[in-house]
């Protein structure tokens, strides 16, 4: 559980961020601005989220678009490193120093944390007025409030249990379709080898490894498993010979991916896929906002299958704005605006198209959307009446990020050290689960 007073300690480390932070992956230049001309101070809404890779940055691109035309004025707060570890680092320093941004990209229940040290602004009065609790999914609803108010507006739906495959490099390896179970899978991962290709591109961050691994732990042991484990941090569960079986698999996944993989960025990962260095990326669907702005079309170019064994199970993903408290009546107003343009139709089509995610608001029009997103769509739905729906864990939905983060080590610890045997590793990982 983490406090303001235990936020100081993040301060220097922040510092560090920012200091031998590396500069932001090329993105694509946003939108002009079309903001009119002087917007007064109060009305700049600064806005921290983490999204510098090149589908990313459209997407947010497009929030500033509408902010503009809204008559704000958009300060940027980007903090590159995918999965935003440095940038919730970087955001604790600033509320520390009393300057908090107008808005963050904070998510799950890390949300109820902020929230409980009185730092996060009442939205329900943008809420009501717009109909939030018509228009969203309960269980993403309940996220966003804290005793019951809502302090932070959703933006989309993102799937974590994704596969994606390059066509082109399936072919060439003889692999006929893609792998719907992990025996499968190892067999087509052969094949690419034995063509000369790389089966599996994989990057270098912890977070990268716990998204693969929840994957994994999800297709080898199922929906019930992964809630026991995952969400319960049941003991048992986590100590279980599912656990074992789990982490053989990870560690065979392991022995299919390049010796370049450490320090690698995820986009850069998934450019391999783009490329036809590499067969598969385990990763979410924001690898798709990728694809898409490389100008790569979904069942030609390239696959999106769910990992092997998670065909009925959707690990969700949702990410979200919080807003500070901020003193100004028109900052406050500014605020308010960016909340309801985030849960509009305009927003909500345009943004998601980008990112690769859904639009979080429920009953919007899907004809512009691919097929990866119809599907999503379509088993975001179906899951959620068979309980196949479940928060993702290495996406920070499922459980506090003091847990998350020390299993998010732990699982990096034995991914990185092919002598760690997978006892150790089953024990380790349960230890960091029990964390508090
Ligand atoms: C966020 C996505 C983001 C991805 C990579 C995830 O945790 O939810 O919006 O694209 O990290 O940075």
């Amino acid at each position: 559980m983490f406090t303001l007073s235990k936020l100081a300690i993040a301060v220097a480390a922040a510092s560090m961020i920012v200091a031998c932070g590396k500069k932001e992956e090329a993105a694509p230049a946003p939108a002009p601005a079309t903001s009119p001309v002087a917007v007064p101070a109060e009305s700049t809404v600064e806005v921290l989220h983490w999204w510098t890779a090149g589908g990313e940055a459209k997407s947010v691109a497009e929030l500033k678009r509408i902010m503009q035309e809204k008559g704000h004025a958009w300060k940027d707060f980007a903090v590159a490193g995918g999965g935003g570890d440095n940038a919730m680092t970087v955001l604790k320093s600033r509320v520390v120093a009393g300057n908090p941004p107008a808005a963050a990209q904070i998510k799950g229940p890390a949300i109820q944390e902020w929230a409980a040290e009185g730092v996060l602004a009442n939205l329900d009065e943008t809420a009501k007025a717009e109909n939030w609790d018509t228009l969203l999914p309960a269980v993403v609803a309940d996220v966003m409030k804290y005793n019951g108010n809502y302090v932070a507006v959703p933006v989309n739906v993102h799937r974590v249990n994704w596969m994606w495959a390059n066509a082109a490099v399936l072919k060439k390896a003889g692999v006929a379709s893609a792998p719907k179970t992990w025996d499968e899978f190892f067999a087509a991962a052969e094949k690419v080898k034995k063509a000369g290709l790389i089966p599996v591109a994989h990057g270098g961050q912890n977070w990268q490894d716990f998204t693969t691994f929840e994957s994994v732990a999800l297709g080898v042991g199922g929906t019930d498993f992964y809630k026991e484990a995952f969400i319960k941090l049941d003991q048992k569960a986590l100590t279980s010979a599912t656990m074992t079986k789990a982490l053989e698999t990870f560690r065979k996944v392991k022995s299919y991916t390049d010796a370049a993989a450490p320090g690698r960025d995820w986009n850069l990962a998934t450019a391999m896929v783009i490329q036809e260095k590499a067969a598969f990326q385990f990763m979410g669907d924001w690898a798709k906002g990728e694809f898409t702005a490389a100008g790569k079309a979904p069942g030609k170019d390239y696959i999106c299958a769910a990992a092997p064994g998670t065909a009925n199970a959707f690990t969700f993903n949702v990410d979200s704005f919080a807003m500070f408290k901020l003193k100004d009546a028109t900052a406050q107003k500014a605020q308010g605006d960016l909340a309801a343009a985030i849960m509009g139709t305009e927003f909500q089509e345009v943004f998601n198209l980008n990112k690769g995610s859904i639009p979080v608001r429920l009953n919007m029009d899907m004809t512009k959307f691919d097929d990866c997103a119809k599907l999503s769509s379509e088993d975001f739905v179906a899951t959620a009446s068979t309980g196949g729906l479940v928060p993702s864990i290495a996406h920070e939905m499922a459980v506090p990020p003091a847990v998350s983060g020390a299993m998010k080590d732990a699982v990096s610890q034995f991914w990185n050290n092919d002598k760690m045997s997978v006892a150790d590793g089953v024990s380790s990982i349960a230890k960091a689960a029990a964390t508090r």
